[in-house]
């Protein structure tokens, strides 16, 4: 069952001079099954950054459009969209966008404060989450008290607790040793076994041998994918990493 489909995708940025502006999606096409894991790769600046942006709602496409579960992303009216994004989608960044002077419970916590639900309804979501995180010891800490992998990790667990229909993670390991970073993608496949659809972008063909199919940009389209398929992850990766050599060949 196609779950998010991406028709005809098309970005331009215009500068308020009138120039020509800059085309960062050209036109991108894809389909992602429900409870699919798909990693965006491709070159800085061809336009992952912006796909996602346009998936999650925080920027709208110049031409095409995104449907969500059959629902035109476009369609969402302006006063509709903050609550859409927050209660439908979970967000995993490349440097954890925690609040510094909030302790991790309450970073986690925050998306169902803003959406005004029960306390006790939040202590029952945040438990069995925290404790599957590995980080229920640390809810009265700062995020400056924690490591780079549990905050991330407390960022996965804000992700998670309104049971968004998608996780948009932007280069989630790109702050994170390699420890960490393997830690979190064990994460996000647990997540993912669990049924949850996640669309991550990434440079790391190591994270991105954890998604069951990869999706590489270039120039604002979509021009190669791979499916993991029943390949051991060392294989998986290797292909990846082929894809990209042939991708940085073909440009020069
Ligand atoms: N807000 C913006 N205004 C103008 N140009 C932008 C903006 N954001 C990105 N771009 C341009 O769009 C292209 C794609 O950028 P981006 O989506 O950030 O790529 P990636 O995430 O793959 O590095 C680049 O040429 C970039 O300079
Ligand atoms: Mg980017």
């Amino acid at each position: 069952m196609t779950f998010i489909d991406v028709k005809h995708l098309k970005k331009v940025y215009t500068s308020k001079l009138g120039s020509k502006g800059t085309e960062a999606l050209k036109d991108v096409n894809f389909s992602v099954e429900k409870g699919e894991f798909i990693s965006v790769m491709g070159e800085s600046g061809s336009g992952k950054t912006t796909l996602l942006n346009i998936l999650s709602t925080l920027d709208s496409a110049t031409e095409g459009e995104v449907y969500l579960d059959d629902q035109p992303l476009s369609s969402i009216k302006d006063k509709k969209v903050s609550r859409f994004r927050r209660e439908q989608l979970g967000f995993i960044f490349q440097d954890f966008n925690l609040l510094d002077n909030f302790t991790l419970k309450d970073n986690i916590l925050l998306p169902l404060v803003l959406s005004r639900k029960a306390v006790d309804e939040m202590e029952t979501a945040l438990q069995p989450l925290v404790e599957r995180l590995g980080i229920a010891h640390l809810l009265n800490n700062y995020p400056y008290e924690v490591s780079g992998g549990q905050k991330q990790r407390a960022a996965v667990a804000r992700a998670l607790i309104t049971q968004p229909k998608v996780i948009l993670a932007d280069e989630p390991t790109g702050a994170l040793d390699s420890k960490s970073s393997q830690n979190l993608m064990e994460i996000l496949s647990d997540v993912h076994q669990n049924g949850q659809t996640i669309v991550m972008v990434t440079h790391s063909a190591r994270a991105a041998s954890y998604s069951s199919r990869v999706l590489f940009i270039r120039d604002g389209q979509v021009y190669h994918e791979l499916y993991r398929g029943d390949k051991e992850p060392d294989a998986f990766i290797d292909s990846i990493s082929k894809s990209l050599l042939v991708s940085s060949k073909g440009r020069v």
